[in-house]
């Protein structure tokens, strides 16, 4: 089978994402979504991105139609056909990811491979509902996808080496460098950095102002964005998914998500995308409080 086609399954911030990093680096990617919202949403997003790249300059014209003409979109499983790899990035709740990966092992080549971008769910466990278990690994990666430059690759326990191989190629072909991460909750980066998130959040439970706890962070350690406003970036509800695996994978208290984040998500206040979070935005995104 060519190395050509990739699929990417969701078309939220971060499946669109990362089938634009595909795309990017040259693959015929299809973008599939059953929610015809979230795809008018991602192509508009993409677009805009794109523009903004190019008035800037650091893009032209002829690139941005190159990579757009890669780059499909579809609400059909079946389109996955053809793709040596599809990349899932639908959201962090085990159910969704299993039945999904039971849909996806139906419809793909007998020899696709298929990844999840799972940021800490048991890769064993998505795998074990396919016919594949030795073709299903984690690919994780990170918000901006197209931007941040690490993927954590994670192995099931029956993950065979050829499919390794083969993310591990695909990684370097779309300009990221790897680290190899183990299957527990969090894996590597969120393991360390969900609970710092969490932690900002609890002091502004506690009364801190969220700047005074992103200018700390920021300014004190030379983090790109603090804890809140990094919070508010990935979303709420992602960031507490997150850190409610952790709490539940290790049954440590030490991983209790932050009240004060459950009575946001509860609230619709998701960070960025909804408008409110620790911060207001218009609806460019930009902050304006
Ligand atoms: N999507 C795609 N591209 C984006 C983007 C987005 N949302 N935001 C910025 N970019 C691109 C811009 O187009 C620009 O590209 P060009 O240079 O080609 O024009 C480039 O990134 C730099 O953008 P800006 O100059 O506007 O902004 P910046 O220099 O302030 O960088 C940032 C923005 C890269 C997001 C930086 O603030 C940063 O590194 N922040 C921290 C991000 C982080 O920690 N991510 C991890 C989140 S945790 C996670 O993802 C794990 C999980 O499981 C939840």
């Amino acid at each position: 089978m060519e190395h050509n086609k990739v699929a990417v399954i969701g078309a939220g911030l971060m499946g669109s994402g990362i089938a634009q990093a595909c795309a990017q680096a040259g693959y015929e990617v299809v973008n599939i979504d059953t929610f015809e919202s979230a795809i008018e949403k991602a192509k508009a997003n993409i677009e805009k991105l794109f523009n903004k790249k190019v008035a800037k300059g650091s893009m032209t014209e002829e690139k941005k139609a190159e990579i757009l003409g890669r780059l499909t979109y579809s609400g059909n499983f079946d389109d996955v056909k053809g793709a040596f790899l599809v990349v899932e990035a639908v959201p962090e709740k085990i159910e969704i990811k299993k039945d999904t990966f039971k849909k996806l092992d139906a419809a793909a080549d007998p020899e696709t491979i298929l990844v999840s971008n799972t940021s800490g769910l048991s890769i064993s466990e998505i795998a074990s509902v396919t016919n594949r278990p030795d073709k299903v690994m984690g690919a994780h990666f990170f918000y901006p996808a197209p931007v941040m430059k690490l993927l954590e690759l994670v192995r099931g326990l029956v993950t065979s080496d050829a499919t390794y191989a083969v993310v591990k190629e695909f990684a370097a072909k779309i300009g990221k460098t790897t680290v190899d991460a183990p299957e527990y909750p969090g894996f590597l980066v969120n393991r360390i950095l969900v609970p710092m998130q969490n932690e900002g959040a609890f002091m502004v439970m506690e009364g801190c102002k969220p700047e005074d706890v992103d200018n700390a962070m920021k300014l004190g350690c030379n983090h790109p964005m603090g804890p809140c406003e990094l919070t508010d970036f990935v979303g709420i509800d992602v960031m507490l998914a997150t850190m409610t695996g952790l709490y539940n994978g290790f049954h440590d208290s030490k991983y209790r998500p932050c009240p004060l984040l459950e009575t946001m998500v509860k609230a619709g206040h998701l960070g960025k995308k909804s408008g409110q979070g620790f911060y207001k935005y218009d609806e460019n995104g930009n902050k304006i409080q």
